[in-house]
């Protein structure tokens, strides 16, 4: 179990939202953290506001994640947490998408935590009292929504490899642990994701903002806050899994009686 009590943690997105929420329970809990993320104005100024150390970083870049690692390095020593949280979550059916909106959203969701576990995972390892690893994904992992193929691509593929990063370390007997964040719905600014589109990169993806659209308007909203102290609550206890709608079990659970019955349809080696 990882001791967030004197930990030192890193959280990339931290400048807004949920990695804000995260980077503020996790100061609450007595650690010291440095929040990493594009907004490089902006993260200084939440650092300030919130108590932490601000740096700027493009996780879709992997020289930059390693330069993130190796700052932290020098300024403490050590990392024991490590949340690959920055994302962005603009929308477009796949029939519009260009390449490029496909690279942007898997370059920034997808390859932006595997830089992080590439430049961090070492580092635990190294650490002897071992470490944490917290990816955000989506809920919509588990309820995939139409309008966001790349988003969810890009989501299934991080909580893929944390699965496979889970199990081997569990294998491994290490004292590295690995979490995975799927939020609902959060009050953020992942609305405005288009204002990190890298400049020059074309494509038809828009923002959707979720938060004033009328359908959506009886989901059970939560405050970045309250997706840090899940993440907390996680690290404490060492789940794999920090969910923060617990009450979708009945949505996912018919969804998964869908594959069932795909399963059950034919009996082994009848092929037609
Ligand atoms: N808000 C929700 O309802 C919700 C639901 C499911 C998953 N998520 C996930 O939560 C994570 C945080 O999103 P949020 O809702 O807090 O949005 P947000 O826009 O408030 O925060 C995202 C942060 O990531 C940063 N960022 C974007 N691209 C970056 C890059 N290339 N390098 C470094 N930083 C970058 C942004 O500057 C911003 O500060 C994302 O991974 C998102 O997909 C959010």
């Amino acid at each position: 179990m990882t001791q967030i009590q004197g930990s030192i943690a890193v959280v990339t997105g931290g400048a807004s939202g949920i990695g804000r929420g995260i980077a503020e329970q996790l100061i609450a809990e007595g650690a010291s953290v440095v929040i990493a993320d594009l907004d490089a104005d902006r993260v200084v100024e939440v650092a300030n506001e919130i108590g932490a150390t601000g740096v700027a970083v493009d996780v879709s870049d992997a020289d930059s994640v390693s330069r993130l690692a190796e700052q932290v390095m020098a300024q403490f020593g050590r990392v024991d947490i490590v949340v690959n949280n920055a994302g962005v979550g603009p929308e477009g059916r796949m029939i519009d998408l260009t390449l490029d909106d496909w690279h942007w959203v898997m370059n920034v969701n997808f390859y932006g935590v595997v830089h992080g576990v590439h430049a961090f995972l070492p580092l635990l390892l190294k650490n002897v009292n071992g470490g944490h690893i917290v990816n955000t994904a989506s809920m919509a992992v588990f309820l995939p929504l139409e309008g966001l193929g790349a988003y969810v691509a890009s989501k299934m593929g991080v909580l893929g490899m944390s699965q496979v990063l889970h199990d081997e370390l569990a294998s491994d007997g290490s004292n590295v642990h690995v979490s995975v964040l799927p939020p609902g719905p959060v009050r953020t600014n992942i609305k405005n994701s288009l204002r990190h589109r890298p400049e020059g990169l074309g494509g038809n993806l828009t923002d959707v903002d979720l938060e004033s659209n009328d359908a959506a308007a009886d989901l059970r909203w939560i405050d970045p806050i309250d997706a840090g102290r899940i993440v907390t609550r996680a690290i404490r206890n060492n789940d794999f899994l920090a969910i923060t709608h617990p009450e979708w079990w009945p949505l996912i659970d018919a969804r998964n009686q869908v594959t069932q019955a795909s399963f059950e349809k034919y009996p082994p080696a009848v092929y037609d």
